[in-house]
């Protein structure tokens, strides 16, 4: 028997939602981390994969604490974050010894009044053979100027940094930031 793929989701109910509910119509277990997870399961697929758990990132010792209680000894194989910083720092730490020898973890970055590639620390956590990879929400063009990403285009974003192991992404564009709307 194979084991399903499962995903720990930190976030997952704002933007990142419909990177949960692709990730379910998949097949795969998703472990979905916020204040309020339950807000994912809206819209969502019924494949009885998705596991809610409440935990707030500003507490970071009780979120590592629900997230090993959800996952009940297992490794967590892939993780997909998004976390305001500073509290990232707090989740790498809880995250770390929760995760599997090869994990693969997925932070986005985004902000709309600092250039988001500027407030990127690498996390220590993740040295080889684990794969860090983060993924910077830019903006898109329109026939007149410029938008902020939808959250489909970012949920597409972060399912791509799963599969594509370019350590560094861009979802959208960057350059120039003052082009930001
Ligand atoms: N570049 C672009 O195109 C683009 C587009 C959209 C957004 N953004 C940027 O992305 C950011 C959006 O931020 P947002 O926070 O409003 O995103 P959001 O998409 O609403 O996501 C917030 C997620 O984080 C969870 N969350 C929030 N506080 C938490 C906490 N203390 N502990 C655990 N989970 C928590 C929320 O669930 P709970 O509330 O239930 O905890 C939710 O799942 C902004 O900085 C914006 O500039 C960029």
């Amino acid at each position: 028997m194979t084991t399903a793929r499962e995903i720990v989701v930190i976030g997952g109910t704002g933007m990142l939602r419909p990177a949960v509910h692709e990730l379910l119509h998949t097949g795969a277990r998703v472990v979905c981390v916020a204040r309020r997870p339950e807000r994912a399961a809206v819209g969502a697929p019924d494949t009885g994969e998705l596991v809610t758990v409440p935990a707030d990132w500003a507490a970071p010792r009780h979120l590592g604490e629900a997230i090993s209680h959800a996952i009940a000894g297992r490794r967590v194989d892939e993780a997909l974050l998004w976390v305001h910083t500073p509290y990232d720092e707090g989740v790498h730490e809880v995250l770390d010894p929760l995760l599997g020898e090869g994990a693969t973890v997925v932070q986005l970055w985004g902000s709309s009044g600092v250039d988001p590639r500027r407030s990127r620390p690498h996390p220590t956590q993740y040295a080889p053979p684990r794969s860090y990879r983060s993924v910077v929400l830019g903006f898109a063009d329109t026939g007149r100027g410029t938008r902020w990403l939808t959250n489909h285009e970012i949920s597409a974003a972060a399912l791509r940094g799963l599969r594509d192991n370019e350590p560094q992404q861009i979802a959208g564009r960057v350059e120039p930031w003052s082009d930001r709307p």
